[in-house]
């Protein structure tokens, strides 16, 4: 029997991620000994009721109420119990103390990221948050060290699973919104209490401005991500978009921009996207996640796995402890955060991108040139037009025409337009415009079209 010296290791939760990281620990800790060359003591586990029935068996002794003190007597701090506050004053608390951290908590990292890179660079402590995007998928490490030596031009990443889930549903099972929700609420996938987290966009967005920091080495504020949920998506616009040859995903787009003007900068936003069914990340199905890298040298890339999960997710937080732990044995300084590019984050009007607009126009002569002259007075090159006529005698012609659910009525055509390349704004600008056309009844739908 090897005497390794022994690192101490508290964990903070002992939730769905932190009691298989404690079940883990516990279980697995000679061979974790042997390839950290040192042993792995979990001291204990903060929670907020020590009596709590658990899924997980796991020691009583270990669980207490004072996180403070049980911060303070460790090596290894793990983070897991989500929030702002007071993980925020815990992790705080253990860097400055010199502990080095690990962290599954997007929401945290997106707001107080660069706070909490800095007191860990004052100590040389290190903070580690594999698990913080995309569960159990190795997206962090390639981007801050596989990729180092790269240029990442363009990240597109489904790193939602929920939302992937419901819009899943929606496109294999014809579900309509409300009742694809309901089904990932009944699967504990979305929070019966508050999905919005999730259908709002807010963790994608929060993942977004973590991949886009470490991407483009420029510091993110999560304000400034572009964020949509997918609350406005409809059943017929996921029918109007698969006869389309299309699916529609909520993306994270990360990517170098440079507006009109010429100034350089990053991008990060989050909306729903028309995505080619050929594309790869249209074959994500489910609750599972996907980043698609688009790097200079390496060319495109594709990281794909499960995107949540307690089991899953602590696979990534164990990666950080065996790293983090490593570092304690054989020394070094271990992967600084840098921001050194330091872009300007552009606003979402500096991105070039393409749309496909549904509108219910009057159908007389003349109206098909009136519309296409509103795109070419912004600059907006047409790619393809297609109409669909509305009649007495086929109602139900045109499912993308009905894209908002509303009734088709007679003496209307429905048209979808999809647009070259062109500046958001200027596409943005357009769509006002139609809006307050004479000859257009209403905008039915308006989506972005990504990964062409
Ligand atoms: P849970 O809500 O399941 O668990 C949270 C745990 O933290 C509970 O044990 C809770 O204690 C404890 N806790 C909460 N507040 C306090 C507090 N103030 N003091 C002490 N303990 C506290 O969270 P998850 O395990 O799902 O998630 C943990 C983190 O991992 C989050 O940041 C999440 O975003 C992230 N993550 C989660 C994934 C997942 O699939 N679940 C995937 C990727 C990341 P008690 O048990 O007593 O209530
Ligand atoms: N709520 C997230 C999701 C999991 O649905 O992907 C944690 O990041």
């Amino acid at each position: 029997m090897i005497d390794y010296r022994t690192l101490k290791v508290a964990l903070l939760g002992a939730g769905s991620v932190g009691s298989n990281v404690a079940k883990l620990l516990l279980d697995h800790g000679d061979e974790l000994a042997a390839r950290v060359g040192a042993g792995l003591e979990l001291v204990g586990i903060a929670v907020r009721d020590v009596d709590a029935p658990r899924r997980t068996d796991l020691p009583r002794e270990l669980f207490t109420t004072d996180a403070r003190s049980l911060i303070l007597s460790a090596d290894i701090v793990i983070e897991l119990m989500g929030g702002v506050d007071p993980a925020r004053e815990y992790v705080l608390l253990a860097l400055t103390s010199g502990a080095d951290v690990i962290t599954g908590n997007k929401a945290l990292l997106a707001e107080h990221g660069p706070e909490l890179f800095a007191a860990a660079e004052q100590v040389g402590a290190q903070l580690y948050y594999e698990a913080a995007v995309a569960g159990a998928i190795p997206i962090i490490r390639p981007l801050r060290d596989s990729l180092a030596g790269d240029r990442v031009e363009r990240i597109l990443g489904i790193v939602n699973g929920t939302t992937n889930f419901i819009l899943d549903r929606m496109d294999t099972a014809g579900d309509d919104m409300e009742s694809a929700l309901e089904v990932a609420t009944e699967l504990g996938y979305a929070e019966r209490s508050d999905p919005s987290a999730d259908i709002e966009g807010y963790d994608a967005a929060a993942k977004a401005a973590i991949l886009a920091g470490l991407a483009f080495h420029t510091t993110v504020p999560l304000e400034s991500v572009h964020r949509e949920g997918i609350t406005s998506v409809t059943a017929q616009q996921v029918e109007a978009a698969r006869a389309g040859g299309y699916v529609i995903k909520l993306l994270a787009i990360c990517e170098r921009v440079t507006d009109e003007g010429g100034t350089e900068g990053v991008s990060a936003r989050v909306y729903p996207a028309l995505v080619p069914r050929e594309h790869p990340l249209a074959a994500v199905r489910g609750v599972h996640n996907a980043v698609f890298v688009q790097a200079a040298a390496a060319g495109d890339l594709m990281f794909y796995g499960a995107g949540a999960g307690g089991l899953q997710t602590a696979s990534a937080v164990l990666g950080d402890v065996v790293s983090a732990a490593r570092r304690h044995v054989v020394g070094g300084p271990g992967v600084a955060e840098s921001t050194h590019a330091d872009l300007p984050v552009l606003d979402v009007g500096a991105v070039r991108t393409r749309y496909q607009i549904t509108l219910l126009v009057t159908d007389a002569p003349g109206v098909l040139s009136r519309i296409a002259a509103v795109f070419a007075r912004h600059d907006v090159s047409v790619e393809t037009v297609t109409q669909t006529v509305a009649s007495a005698r086929v109602p139900s012609a045109a499912p993308a025409g009905s894209a908002d659910g509303r009734e088709v009525p007679a003496g209307t055509a429905t048209l979808v337009i999809g647009t070259h390349v062109a500046f958001e704004s200027a596409l943005a600008a357009t769509v006002e415009t139609l809006r307050a056309s004479e000859e257009v009844v209403r905008v039915t739908a308006v989506l972005r079209v990504e990964g062409v």
